[in-house]
């Protein structure tokens, strides 16, 4: 009999006393049960979910990407800057954060900063496992035979490329700090200081982007990774402990975050475009 992943699986019998317990060996063909899968339980629903979830975010993005308007209100005496838009480098950003940019760039200004954050989410751990499963069905879930012959990981383009993840979470750290900033601002009305109802959208956002960043594995592999004694390194030790706590919700933490995300820049569309009025707390 060929087990998956050409293990042959040798039959133990009494006539066969030599044979003791369960023998495997390597290198027959690759097979399996005949059957697409023995799972009874509906485990195509968590793939189309996550499938039509992460569709529909990636059109969301793009209307918003290319929007080009709308994305601050400065006018209503708030300080509200979209996250699609921070920070705003380019000289044609109705919010300058700093024209590093220059006035040469004549697009979107959302475009050349959404590189960081989209290739932090697109090579995510969880993302990947989302899209792999929901999109390449490879496999399309656990215990479900998947339909491609052939498999090569990771290990060509483009998705070798997903071994930078490590790379953009150094990123991805860099806009936490600046969208907490963007949540303090957001305490800012006028000359004054105050709190509306997009003040909490903003520290929401921030709270979640913070949580989806320090609960990444590469973050939890920079602190606690090519340790062999934790005594010796307590420093590290702690950020460790602290980063795991956080590491096994990694899965919600990254949903929670892309929808708010979503969410804070809608609102910032609806008053920035006077469709709502943002009310104010004190
Ligand atoms: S593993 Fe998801 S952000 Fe790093």
């Amino acid at each position: 009999m060929i087990l998956r992943y050409g293990i042959k699986l040798v039959t133990v019998t009494k006539s066969n006393p030599e044979n003791v317990g369960t023998k495997v060996s390597l290198g027959g063909v690759r097979g399996g049960p005949d059957v697409k899968t023995l799972r009874k339980d509906i485990w195509w629903l968590p793939q189309v979910a996550s499938g039509i979830g992460l569709a529909l975010f990636v059109i969301y993005a793009t209307w918003t990407a290319f929007r080009n308007g709308n994305y601050y209100d400065g006018a209503h005496g708030r300080d509200y800057l979209s996250p699609f838009y921070s920070p705003c480098l380019a000289s044609n950003c109705t919010y300058k954060t700093a024209s590093v940019l220059g006035t040469w760039w004549k697009l979107s200004p959302a475009l050349p900063i959404l590189i960081f954050p989209a290739g932090f989410r697109a090579t995510c751990y969880y993302y990947r496992k989302a899209y792999y499963k929901s999109y390449w069905l490879s496999p399309p879930a656990c215990g479900v035979a998947e339909p491609h012959k052939t498999y090569s990981g990771e290990t060509k383009l483009p998705l070798i490329l997903n071994n930078i993840h490590r790379y953009f979470w150094y990123f991805a750290v860099v806009f936490a700090i600046i969208l907490t900033w963007d949540a303090v601002a957001a305490f800012r009305f006028g000359n004054s200081v105050g709190m509306g109802l997009g003040t909490l959208v903003f520290i929401v956002n921030a709270a979640l982007i913070w949580l989806y960043t320090l609960s990444c594995h590469a973050c939890r592999h920079l602190c606690g990774g090519h340790v062999d004694q934790f005594s010796k390194a307590k420093i590290r030790h702690w950020f460790w402990k602290k980063v795991s706590v956080l590491n096994p919700h990694h899965m919600l933490f990254a949903w929670l975050s892309l929808v708010w995300i979503g969410v804070t820049d809608f609102y910032v569309y609806l008053v920035a475009s006077g469709t709502i009025h943002d009310p104010r707390f004190f």
